[in-house]
C-alpha cells in the first residue's frame, strides 16, 4: 500500500485527481470504477474543472459505480445514478453509453450482477478504481464479513451504514435494506485502487485496513493484498495510523519518476 498524508481534503483531492487524470490522458479508453459518498465529492469538482479549464477529455472513457440500492428509482434523488449526474456527469463528456451503475429496479437480481460482471470484463477491466471507506471499514457496500473474493451481488445493509446513510434519506427507515455492490474481489481485479478518506471518524478504519491484520471484518485491509493500493489521507483521518512518519517520510523522498 502507499499511503499519501495530506494536510486536508482540499489538497489529497487535488491530488487524487492529478492521479485519475494522469490515467485518462495516458489512456484516453480508461476505464474508472467510481464511489459516491461524500468524500469523493472534491474529486469530482476538480475533474469536472479540469475538464472545463485543461480540456480534459472523457469522450472515450467508460465507467463502472461501485454499488446502488435496490429498489430506488434512478431518478430518485438519493440514488446513486442522481449522485453521480449531479456530482460529475454533468459536468463532463462522458458518453452516456459508456456509463455504468448496477440497475436496482431489475427484478433479476442475480442475473443482473453476472451482465455487471461480464460488462466489466468486456470492457477490460477497471484501470482506476476510487474508493471511499466507511466507519466499519467496508468499501463499496461490502460490510464486514463479506468474502474477500465476493464479485457483483446484492448485500444487506448493517444498522451503522443506514444510520449514516440517513440523512440523504430523511430517516433511517427510509433507507433501502438492500444494495447491489461490486465484491471485494471485483475491487482486487482492477489495475489501482484509490482510496481516499478525511476526517477524524475515518482513522479506526483507516488504521485497521491499514495497519491491522487482513480481515473480513474489515473488508478494505483487503487491498493490503492489492498490487498497487494507494491511500490517500487528510491529517485526521491518518491520526491513529502507527506508521504516519514513515509514510510522511517516503512522500518527502520520493523520485521524481515517482511523484504525481
Ligand atoms: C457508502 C458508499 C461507499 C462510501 C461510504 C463512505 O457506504 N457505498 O462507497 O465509501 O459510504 O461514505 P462517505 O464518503 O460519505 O463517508
Amino acid at each position: 500500500m502507499e499511503i499519501i498524508i495530506q494536510s486536508d481534503s482540499r489538497r489529497a483531492s487535488e491530488l487524487a485527481a492529478r492521479i485519475v487524470a494522469q490515467t485518462v490522458i495516458e489512456k484516453p479508453h480508461a476505464v474508472l470504477g467510481l464511489a459516491t459518498g461524500n468524500t469523493p465529492r472534491q474529486l469530482y469538482r476538480n475533474l469536472v474543472r479540469m475538464h472545463r479549464e485543461s480540456g480534459l477529455d472523457f469522450s472515450g472513457v467508460t465507467s463502472f459505480n461501485l454499488d446502488e440500492y435496490v429498489g430506488l428509482p434512478p431518478a430518485h434523488p438519493s440514488s446513486f445514478h442522481s449522485y453521480m449526474w449531479a456530482h460529475l456527469f454533468s459536468g463532463i463528456n462522458m458518453a452516456k453509453e459508456r456509463i455504468n451503475i448496477p440497475d436496482g429496479m431489475t427484478t433479476d437480481i442475480p442475473a443482473a450482477c453476472r451482465k455487471y460482471e461480464q460488462a466489466v470484463r468486456s470492457a477490460g477491466g477497471v484501470d482506476i478504481q476510487i474508493l471511499g471507506i466507511g466507519t466499519n471499514g467496508h468499501i463499496g457496500f461490502n460490510e464486514p464479513t463479506s468474502s474477500l473474493s465476493s464479485r457483483t451481488r446484492i448485500k444487506t445493509l448493517t444498522d451503522e451504514s443506514r444510520l449514516e446513510a440517513a440523512g440523504a434519506f430523511g430517516s433511517e427507515d427510509a433507507v433501502p435494506k438492500h444494495v447491489i455492490t461490486m465484491g471485494l474481489g471485483t475491487i482486487m481485479d482492477s489495475r489501482m485502487c484509490l482510496l481516499l478518506a478525511f476526517g477524524r471518524k475515518k482513522a479506526a478504519a483507516v488504521a485497521l485496513a491499514a495497519e491491522g491484520p487482513v480481515t473480513a471484518m474489515v473488508p478494505a485491509s483487503i487491498l493490503q493484498m492489492h498490487p498497487r493500493a494507494i491511500l490517500v489521507l487528510d491529517e485526521d483521518a491518518a491520526s491513529s495510523l502507527k506508521m504516519a512518519h514513515y509514510y510522511r517520510w517516503v512522500s518527502e523522498h520520493k523520485p521524481d519518476w515517482q511523484k504525481y
